[in-house]
């Protein structure tokens, strides 16, 4: 793991931007793993003003509420529309969310799978991370080998998460989440975490032990993730020192 600690949000977006840029520069068939939530928005605004080509670009999203239907406001096919994909040039066909009005759910998952992997799996997957540390809605407890499938949200990621409804009744029970086994296949994670809400998620992810308790921690086993952190997100770690001296050290052929 790479931890990079920048003193604001949108210093250490524009590092994580940076990557993405040269991937799809480097790559324009790139496929993408995409996350919702606040944590990418600012990520989402930066990808943006690169007008980069995204026309041979294929993306899954991570996860998707059940019952709501695309159009829905708080449906993520909304969020990913209205945050990136109407503001660049990316090929309808080439974009997969998860359907949260999927009739047959198990089915649904396993073409979800099949996709990915007939895409050639994902070069490059985003991750936010909930308080309690899930990545996609793997909640606490989730299998760390799991595939794409139906999970019931965690208590607290519906309190996290009524902020976007109004209210947590409104919030759904049930969502549909990569898993973390297809997560651990990407080629690369870049896991974004600003604020102090999320300093705890993050400590026990990054140098707590690896438990399905909290299921970032499964990215220590991964070989290619890096963690962009602020201030207030990298408030609790124990080696800070460390990571700033890995950063101001970085030698010229390792640069971004
Ligand atoms: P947030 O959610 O970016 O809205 O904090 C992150 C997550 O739940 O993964």
């Amino acid at each position: 793991m790479e931890i990079i600690i920048q003193r604001t949000a949108e210093a250490a977006t524009n590092v994580a931007a940076q990557i993405i840029a040269r991937l799809l520069r480097e790559k324009p068939e790139a496929v993408l793993g995409l996350a919702t939530g606040s944590t990418p928005l600012l990520l989402y605004r930066k990808l943006i003003t690169m007008k980069l080509d995204w026309r041979k670009v294929t993306t899954f999203n991570l996860d998707e509420y059940i019952g709501l239907p695309p159009t829905h406001p708080q449906s993520y096919h909304s969020f990913m529309w209205k945050n990136l994909f109407q503001h660049v040039n990316i090929t309808k066909k080439n974009v997969h969310i998860p359907d949260g009005l999927a009739k047959d759910i198990p089915k649904f998952c396993a073409r979800y799978e099949k996709q990915i992997r007939a895409a050639g799996g994902i070069d490059l997957q985003v991750l936010g991370i909930g308080t309690e540390g899930h990545i996609g809605f793997n909640e606490p407890t989730s299998s760390l080998v799991s595939r794409t499938r139906i999970k019931t949200l965690a208590l607290q990621t519906r309190k996290d998460n009524a902020r976007f409804f109004g209210s947590e009744q409104q919030v759904p029970h049930h969502c549909i989440t990569m898993g973390i086994g297809t997560i651990m296949e990407a080629r690369q994670n870049l896991l974004l975490a600003f604020g102090k809400g999320k300093a705890h998620a993050i400590a026990e992810a990054v140098e707590g032990p690896v438990s399905s308790l909290n299921p970032a921690s499964v990215l220590q086993m991964h070989s290619t993730v890096k963690v962009f952190l602020d201030a207030g997100a990298a408030s609790l770690l124990k080696q800070k020192d460390y990571y700033h001296s890995v950063w101001d050290n970085k030698p010229a052929w390792q640069q971004f």
